[in-house]
């Protein structure tokens, strides 16, 4: 703390100054972390929006009614696009916390309804690792079923199979993060609903994007609760919304359902609780600001949006099918596409994919590596917003010239005796040292930062099992928040 208080437009400046060193979050250069309308009248809006509410507490809606008011605005607004009559739901701040809603609200009714005292979670391998986090926190097993290794949708009879008398919840996704492919949702929540089980559609990302591409005139899958079966769904509206981040709606079939949701407590010596959501007190900006930015662009805007984006595809996909070495991966619902790189051999090649990344780096442009995981392949991940529409051309010509320059460079190798070593490994008993060392050794460590190349340190990790993956992930987020 400075004992005595800095001027304002020093801090200010600082603040300014370290925007310098991260991702641009304008100009459609950076994928999947934000979302770029294209119009700079909306991040006005949005700001100036959440400064009218920053000071309001959304904890009491019976203090300040203007909460309860812009919530079921926004609520019944997007119960309009994915609802069914009698739908209610909650603002929430993120596509994870609305899925940790989903999830408890799931385990309650089961053990409310049908007695089940040890909840099951069936879920994709795809599923967003929010589920996870979920289970983990909630206290749930998680039963993960395999994607389909070619088209990577979810396999409905597979996943009807693991449903059982413990099952609280079943999940699809509208689209996967991964690979942005729509699941089979109409099979699956039949499939749930013949079980007598929930069904949660996971839409934090294509929500609301999705249905505004059906009225841009592009065939769209139904996937919200009017399809029989699914009983609540999440999105995100600091996504396909272009609201700033902390903004999201987890929707129900119906109230009755929702009340699993909430929390009230009375009993203790202060004032009665009661949270819809898992924050208690939080400002009403971020609902403020959402509300603008909804309302401001209205049905009309989101399609104009929808549309821009649509066309970006249309010259996106052939193009990268084009390429030479490059592959898409299954059959993109619409915004998002994941693609491999090949070797001489056909196959994806992990040292491929890397270089390029780091390669399409060095040309300012972020995508986002993913590695491999069981029979699915490496490859990048990539987020089209109406901002990247019109350099669609300048990505495509940056993206053949780094395939070409990765092609030239050493291959990024594991040596695989350090491999078997890492594999041999109790992930659960390494002390923090050990841990420093492997992350060292991968060239995370000693230096503040990351190293300017990524590819090293990502074949390790791809090479190493999940769970010491997890614990090196864990060690290293933790070593860069050590003060
Ligand atoms: C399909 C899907 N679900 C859930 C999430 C988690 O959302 P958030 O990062 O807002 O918590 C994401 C984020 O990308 C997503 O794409």
């Amino acid at each position: 703390m400075p004992p005595t208080g800095r001027p304002a437009h020093e801090l200010l400046a600082e603040l300014r100054g370290l925007r310098a060193g991260d991702a641009p979050t304008r100009g459609g250069w950076t994928f999947a972390y934000v979302y770029d309308s294209g119009l700079p009248q909306l991040d006005e809006l949005a700001t100036a929006a959440y400064g009218v509410f920053a000071t309001v507490n959304g904890l009491d809606p019976t203090t300040f009614p203007s909460v309860a008011r812009l919530e079921n605005d926004v609520v019944r607004a997007v119960s309009a696009v994915l609802g069914a009559p009698g739908a209610q739901g909650s603002f929430t701040s993120g596509g994870t916390e609305s899925i940790l809603l989903a999830v408890k609200t799931a385990r309650d009714h089961a053990r409310a309804v049908r007695g089940v005292t040890r909840p099951r979670l069936v879920l994709p391998s795809t599923a967003h690792p929010a589920f996870h986090k979920a289970a983990h926190y909630l206290g749930l097993e998680t039963v993960v079923v395999p994607v389909d290794p070619v088209t990577f949708r979810a396999v409905a009879p597979a996943v009807a199979e693991a449903i059982d008398e413990r099952t609280a919840l079943v999940v699809a996704s509208a689209p996967s993060y991964a690979h942005g492919v729509l699941d089979p949702v109409a099979d699956i929540a039949a499939a749930a609903a013949q079980r007598g089980v929930l069904c949660h559609v996971d839409a934090c990302i294509g929500g609301w994007f999705l249905p505004f591409l059906a009225r841009a005139g592009r065939p769209v899958e139904p996937f919200g609760l009017s399809v029989p079966g699914v009983t609540s769904v999440s999105v995100d509206l600091h996504k396909y919304g272009y609201a700033d981040k902390g903004a999201s709606v987890v929707l129900y079939r119906d109230a009755d359902l929702r009340r699993h949701q909430y929390f009230a407590h009375a009993g203790w010596p202060g004032y009665p609780v009661v949270n819809p959501t898992v924050q208690g007190t939080k400002s009403g900006g971020l609902l403020a600001q959402a509300w603008a930015v909804l309302h401001h662009l209205g049905t009309d805007g989101y399609t104009a949006l929808a549309r821009r984006v649509a066309l970006a595809a249309d010259e996106l996909l052939p193009g990268l099918r084009a390429t030479d070495g490059v592959r898409v991966l299954g059959e993109p619902a619409g915004s998002l596409v994941a693609f491999t790189v090949t070797g001489t051999d056909g196959a994806p090649d992990l040292s491929l994919v890397l270089h390029v990344a780091d390669e399409m780096r060095e040309r300012g442009w972020y995508l986002q590596p993913q590695l491999s995981y069981e029979d699915l392949p490496p490859n990048l991940h990539l987020t089209l917003t109406p901002a990247t529409g019109d350099r669609v051309g300048a990505l495509l010509a940056d993206l053949a010239a780094s395939v070409s320059a990765a092609r030239a460079s050493e291959p990024v190798t594991v040596d695989p005796a350090l491999a078997d070593l890492a594999a041999a490994l109790d992930p659960d008993t390494l002390a923090p040292e050990e841990v420093a060392g492997i992350l060292a050794f991968a060239g995370l460590g000693g230096e503040p930062g990351l190293p300017s190349r990524m590819a090293p340190v990502l074949a390790l990790l791809d090479a190493l099992p999940p769970r010491l993956k997890e614990r090196m992930l864990t060690e290293f987020i933790g070593s860069l928040f050590s003060i």
